[in-house]
């Protein structure tokens, strides 16, 4: 058995940065003292120590980290060792400058800032392989070595001479031929066909690229050629650490949690061992209510469990404020441990933080730490990290427990990127992350839980599979729906579906025949509205307002269930619902709002009989999680609100928390959080 897989407690704790206080031994000792008093069991050394670790070229120190891992294994202690390739030293950008990245205006740039390497350079992989190689041989067998985190938050691409061969190359293995390729990417096009395979070059400002299979294609090929890097850095750590479990921190888009834009974590996700990720939610932001961003962070801490169908760890959050967000607002009291938790109530075995301490220089310097500049554990936010670490052992028992969720909502990131270049409909709505967001607040909101996946998992386990707006669409995808729906399951889809194959070239002969068939419907047109634009839905006696997008449909075979009430359009069907084997297959043809995804999705859910019996009267804003075992279930009950609110279940449990029974009506203060068991 790994050490990790023995581990029975949650882990708490976080990034590390002794190599910035070698001059400062009080500090040191003074951080061992304070991490015993929040109950912090876990740290991530050396993330970006390359400097201290080899000051020059193959001179090595590592006597200080020694020091710190022994001290940490003699606290009972465990390490999360990073390989430091997410910052380089300057004598290795002076003496070779080969390893910078090369930008799109193809600029090579200047030693500085971090996660800037260019993952060709034979240079930067035989370097990291050599300091990966010497932690690994040096920690092999340290009792503190818990796992490996890899490099830090891989991002970006290169576009330096190196890139570009191996964008050529993965391109011929992809389509053997020019002519092939030409074809796929529709060369014609303002007479974008190459007659050698020197001519192709990644997309760039400069070029204006228009190819959209070509810049579709750049965006895989940086995901396989992180993960071809990621690969390399681990192979002799694989080699020599076998049971010592491996990860690299992936990460969400914008203050306002959106799925990862930039590389495929549903590729990534295969390579590691454990997901773990950094979160850093804008809460109290001025934008919208608590309760939005709680169930945005929800929507990615599942789509992070699901990827691999197990728990994660939270890699990165922080105990206050961030320095880069543009107002960086402190956690209200309270905030700290209702987000921990709630981590935790959708998968996460950990919490643990950037940073344990903040840095006296530098741009991190007014990041949130656990212990700040004061060095005081009279500190507030000090005091709720304590508070965190002692709630994390009181609920160490769900540990390792998982979730069961019966509906999947399908995130695509081929889908996500050729919408996004596709130029029509609006580019301010097109909207797909917060679209699917909008649909999972319909589950969140009632408190059913949702897994996030991508088009190449099984979908036969969930009894509700959500695909909005699959404006590209494999027709391998299209046979896996009709199948799943054939055998009973049940699948919404909406406007702006079925438009592209994975070359990003349209279907021909209108809407795919073979989503005609599945959802009893052909698509005529999609009207594109102005944002101020408004149309109405009739479904089921009531009226509701849309926007953005109108599909314009003809029924097939399908039942109509909702109607336009105007433009000319009026009266003919916008949701429908179309039975195939024992399933059924659902189109929503327009943008609507929350109103009515409560209401469609309200039907469902009661027809599919998807609710807990377990909760009698939730709330919206009060979110309820389960963490399960096959015989038992850990509820988290949390308060995303500024105020005090009530719900009822049907049977009473322990608060393990408090130690107290609840009764069946439970009362929440605001931000309040309850793990009943
Ligand atoms: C990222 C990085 C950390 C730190 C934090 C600040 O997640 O991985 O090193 O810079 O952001 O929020
Ligand atoms: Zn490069």
């Amino acid at each position: 058995m790994r050490r990790y897989d023995l581990e029975t407690r949650l882990l708490h704790g976080g990034d590390y940065n002794p190599d910035q206080w070698l001059d400062y031994p009080e500090i040191l000792a003074k951080d061992l003292e304070l991490m015993e008093k929040v109950k912090a069991n876990t740290f991530s050394l050396g993330i970006f120590a390359w400097s201290t670790l080899e000051p020059e070229e193959g001179v090595f120190h590592f006597d200080w980290l020694d020091k710190i891992m022994d001290d940490i294994y003699k606290m009972d202690g465990n390490v999360i060792l990073a390989t430091p390739s997410g910052a380089r030293p300057a004598w290795l950008s002076q003496k070779y400058p080969e390893v910078l990245r090369t930008n799109e205006r193809r600029e090579k740039q200047l030693h500085g800032g971090r996660h800037n390497h260019c993952f060709s350079s034979p240079v930067y992989r035989e370097k990291v392989g050599i300091i990966n190689k010497k932690l690994a041989e040096r920690y092999d067998d340290h009792p503190a070595l818990l796992m490996w985190h890899i490099s830090n938050e891989y991002s970006g691409d290169c576009h330096c001479t190196y890139c570009q061969e191996n964008f050529r190359r993965w391109l011929k293995k992809k389509y053997k031929t020019l002519e092939a390729l030409n074809k796929a990417w529709w060369g014609p096009f303002w007479s974008h066909t190459y007659s050698d395979w020197s001519q192709v070059e990644s997309p760039s400002s400069i070029g204006e690229t228009m190819v959209h299979g070509l810049t579709l294609d750049w965006k895989r090929f940086v995901t396989d050629q992180t993960i071809d890097f990621y690969q390399h850095e681990i192979k002799d750590i694989r080699r020599l650490t076998p049971d010592i479990p491996i990860t690299t921190n992936f990460m969400a888009d914008t203050n306002d949690l959106i799925p990862f834009q930039s590389l495929d974590y549903g590729k990534f996700a295969q390579h590691v061992d454990v997901i773990s990720w950094d979160c850093y939610p804008a809460w109290h932001n001025d934008w919208g209510t608590t309760a939005d961003l709680a169930s945005k962070v929800g929507f990615i801490n599942d789509q992070y469990r699901s990827l691999k169908q197990q728990p994660f760890l939270i890699m990165e959050s922080t105990p206050s404020g961030v320095n880069w967000h543009a107002v960086n607002k402190a956690k209200r009291p309270g905030m700290h441990l209702l987000s921990s938790l709630q981590f935790i109530a959708h998968g996460s075995d950990s919490n643990l933080y950037f940073q344990w301490r903040k840095s006296r220089g530098s741009s991190e310097k007014f990041h949130g730490a656990v212990i700040d500049h004061d060095n005081s554990e009279e500190n507030r936010v000090f005091q709720e990290v304590a508070e965190v670490g002692q709630a994390l052992e009181k609920i160490k028992a769900v540990k390792g427990s998982n979730k069961k969720a019966k509906v999947g909502i399908i995130f695509d990131w081929d889908n996500n990127w050729a919408l996004e270049d596709a130029q029509g409909f609006s580019q301010q709505s097109k909207r797909y992350c917060q679209t699917l967001q909008e649909h999972y607040r319909s589950f969140w909101n009632a408190d059913i839980p949702v897994e996030v996946i991508t088009p190449a998992f099984d979908l036969t386990k969930y009894d509700l599979v959500v695909a909005p707006m699959l404006y590209l669409i494999e027709e391998t995808t299209m046979d896996k729906f009709a199948a799943y729906v054939a055998q009973g399951g049940h699948l919404v889809t909406t406007y702006v579906t079925g438009y592209v194959n994975e070359t990003d070239l349209t279907y021909l002969n209108g809407w795919p025949k073979k989503l005609q068939e599945l959802f009893g419907i052909t698509l005529k047109e999609t009207d594109t509205l102005y944002p101020k634009d408004r149309n109405q839905l009739e479904y089921q006696g009531n009226v509701y307002e849309i926007q953005d997008y109108c599909s314009i449909i003809q029924l097939k075979g399908a039942e109509n269930l909702g109607s336009y009430t105007q433009d000319f359009y009026a009266q003919q069907s916008a949701v429908t619902k179309h039975k195939v084997g024992t399933g059924t297959a659902y189109f929503i043809g327009a943008r609507t709002q929350q109103d009515f995804l409560k209401d469609f999705y309200g039907t469902l859910i009661e027809e599919l009989d998807l609710t807990n019996p377990w909760i009698i009267k939730g709330h919206p804003d009060v979110s309820i999680q389960a963490r399960d075992f096959d015989e038992e279930s850990f509820y988290f009950v949390m308060n995303f609100s500024e105020k005090v609110q009530v719900i009822e279940v049907a049977e009473e449990r322990t608060d393990l928390l408090t130690g107290e029974r609840t009764g069946q009506t439970i009362q929440l203060q605001p931000y309040g959080v309850k793990v009943l068991h």
